[in-house]
């Protein structure tokens, strides 16, 4: 079953073309990320009309790429939800055009799912499954039992992980995205620096990142006040080390409640190089327990994911 995927919920405008959830033929991703640095963030209004700029020219990139032409789809994917509205519309009204005109069946894909789904391309999926879902956007622990069984074991009361990484690297002066500059910071640094490590309820699998960044901006005010110099290496590592230490071990603490088979890790922070060894070497010490990561450009916004994540949809909807 051929897949065609599309995703325009924030910064990247993608589409994809995924064989039975698995092989990916194309995955073209426009990145707006050069416009909105100059910004600090990303401006939805100005992401909304790069998306209507680029789009047409990247449906015709993946089919291209492929090779395939539309009477080879058998199925259309496109991100509906979470997301900036003004973005996702073009995403959707391009995605439901395509497959209107070319007589394609259509499904609607959470955003999420698919960050999930972009295992799948790595690794068969062994139920039952927790993931750890870290992107810009949201951090939560999820138990699936089955393909589309999410149970959400714990999420964050404030801060998602990816949103405090950018926040602190804004303010140590870090390009935006600054998730991906604060990780290669850290992995020169030392921890130095004394930080919070935010639990929560000894059982709680809930998480809460915005003291810790909180206390990583008062660092960095307080030593500018005193005009004193910062180590920014060994803050970046400190910072990384509160993050990834507690979500290594709300995962590991969830994985052994649930006895899960398979581990999975989603959303852009899926790429720090810091999570990915230390989740690496805690997995390790469990028994039977497989991990997954995405590969690097899995992990953030694309839209083979979301063909997985569709196609899975489709073929339960018509088991
Ligand atoms: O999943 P994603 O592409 O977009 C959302 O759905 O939110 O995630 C983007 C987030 C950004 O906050 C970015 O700074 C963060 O992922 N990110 C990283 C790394 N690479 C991307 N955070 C920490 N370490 C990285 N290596
Ligand atoms: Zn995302």
């Amino acid at each position: 079953m051929l897949v065609l995927g599309v995703e325009s919920s924030c910064d990247e405008t993608s589409v994809a073309l995924v064989k039975d959830g698995k092989e990916v033929l194309a995955n073209i991703v426009y990145s707006q990320i050069d416009t909105h640095k100059v910004f600090g963030g990303v401006v939805p209004e100005v992401a909304s009309r790069e998306h209507v700029k680029k789009i047409i020219y990247v449906f015709e990139q993946a089919l291209q790429e492929a090779n395939v032409i539309p009477q080879d789809i058998d199925l259309v994917a496109v991100t509906t939800t979470p997301g900036l509205i003004g973005s996702l519309l073009v995403g959707i009204n391009a995605a439901k055009a395509f497959a209107l005109a070319h007589n394609i069946r259509y499904v609607d894909v959470n955003h999420i799912d698919g960050h999930i789904y972009a295992n799948y391309i790595e690794s068969d999926f062994d139920f039952p499954i927790l993931a750890l879902v870290v992107s810009g956007g949201h951090t939560e622990l999820i138990l699936m039992k089955d393909h589309y069984q999410f149970e959400v074991l714990g999420q964050t009361l404030d801060d998602a992980v990816g949103e405090a990484y950018d926040k602190v690297g804004r303010v140590m002066g870090l390009d935006y995205p600054a998730g991906m500059y604060v990780d290669r910071l850290a992995q020169t640094g030392n921890t130095t620096y004394k930080l919070p490590f935010v639990y929560l309820d000894k059982d709680s699998y809930n998480f809460s990142f915005s003291g810790l960044k909180s206390a990583v901006l008062n660092i960095i005010n307080k030593c500018n006040m005193k005009k004193e110099a910062i180590n920014i290496a060994d803050l970046a590592a400190s910072f990384q080390n509160s993050v990834v230490t507690v979500l290594v071990d709300k995962t590991i603490q969830a994985a052994k409640a649930h006895k899960v088979n398979q581990i999975v890790v989603a959303g852009g922070v899926a790429a720090n190089q810091g999570l990915r060894k230390a989740l690496s070497e805690a997995v390790n010490k469990l028994e039977n327990v497989k991990l997954t990561f995405p590969k690097m450009k899995y992990c953030t916004d694309n839209a083979a994911m979301i063909a997985v994540a569709g196609y899975f949809k489709d073929v339960l909807k018509t088991i």
